[in-house]
């Protein structure tokens, strides 16, 4: 076997020793209020190991040495952590495949010559800012209505001192692993941010530090939602299907059972230690 062809088709996916060629179709949209369009590129050179990430990269070191303006994208962690790097993915907001953000993606998954459609998120709560950004801050003012514990506790608690049953605390931590992406949002049909709020007031729900305040968080996150525009939750369940961190629909079941006791016996006496 000669040498090429030793390095040839590694994965089965066509790539030479020199990587893959793949096409893109990328929405350039200059400003919030500009008319956007998809552009079409080529970028050659892509090895398997690398992260659709990496290829943008690759992509905008291009178009920089030809005197071309960058495509503008968000990302921070690269490790699915931080919820920055939002894109719809070949139609799919983080792309088709289940529990991954789009930072996770891995070349390996196409072939050379393949063509691959990145877009913003869209929803009308979420303008875009530039390109491949969208402006999130509405999430970040619907967390600053209640999504939060406000009392000074001091330096941190001995772990026995408040007893949280294991079922308690490993329900709150499903909910806590919501890294506010967007995702639900954009994939949703009514641009609902249900499983976003819901995941936020179950978290702290749950648990008993979250008791004080909580009828005042469900009822004052989900006013602030209404307030930014974005949808009711229609049930289709695409949140659920895209979100990066699989965070279960039934948050929003419990959200709406946290809005209807708040609303009902008033937001202060909605109050307990945590749990159902
Ligand atoms: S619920 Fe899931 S999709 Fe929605 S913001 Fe949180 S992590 Fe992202
Ligand atoms: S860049 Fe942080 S989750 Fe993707």
């Amino acid at each position: 076997m000669s040498d090429s062809s030793a390095n040839k088709d590694k994965a089965g996916n066509g790539e030479s020793g020199n990587g893959m060629t793949i096409h893109l179709k990328i929405w350039r949209q200059a400003r919030s209020a500009a008319q956007g369009r998809f552009v079409d590129y080529t970028v050659s050179g892509i090895q398997q190991e690398m992260s659709l990430l990496e290829m943008l990269d690759i992509l905008n070191e291009d178009l920089v040495r030809k005197g071309e303006e960058a495509v503008e994208f968000d990302s921070d962690c690269r490790e699915g952590i931080c919820g920055t790097c939002g894109m719809v993915v070949s139609g799919v907001a983080h792309g088709k495949h289940a529990g991954t953000t789009t930072c996770e993606i891995r070349m390996r998954q196409y072939k050379d010559g393949d063509t691959i459609t990145i877009e913003p998120f869209r929803a009308g709560p979420f303008p875009i800012i530039k390109d491949l950004v969208v402006d999130r801050e509405a999430f970040d003012r619907i967390q600053r209505k209640g999504g939060f514990v406000s009392t000074n506790v001091g330096s941190a608690p001995d772990g026995n001192a408040i007893l949280v049953s294991k079922l308690a605390a490993d329900d709150a931590m499903d909910s806590a692993t919501c890294i506010g992406c967007g995702a639900c949002v954009a994939a949703c049909p009514n641009a609902s941010a249900s499983l976003f709020v819901s995941a936020k007031i179950s978290q702290l729900a749950w648990l008993p530090q979250g008791g004080p305040e909580r009828g005042r968080r469900a009822l004052s996150m989900i006013a602030q939602m209404d307030t930014e525009g974005f949808g009711d939750c229609s049930n289709h369940g695409e949140c659920e299907a895209v979100c990066p961190k699989q965070i279960s629909i039934q948050n929003i079941a419990r959200m709406r059972r946290e809005y209807v006791k708040a609303a009902w016996t008033g937001a202060d006496k909605a109050r307990n230690t945590g749990g159902d």
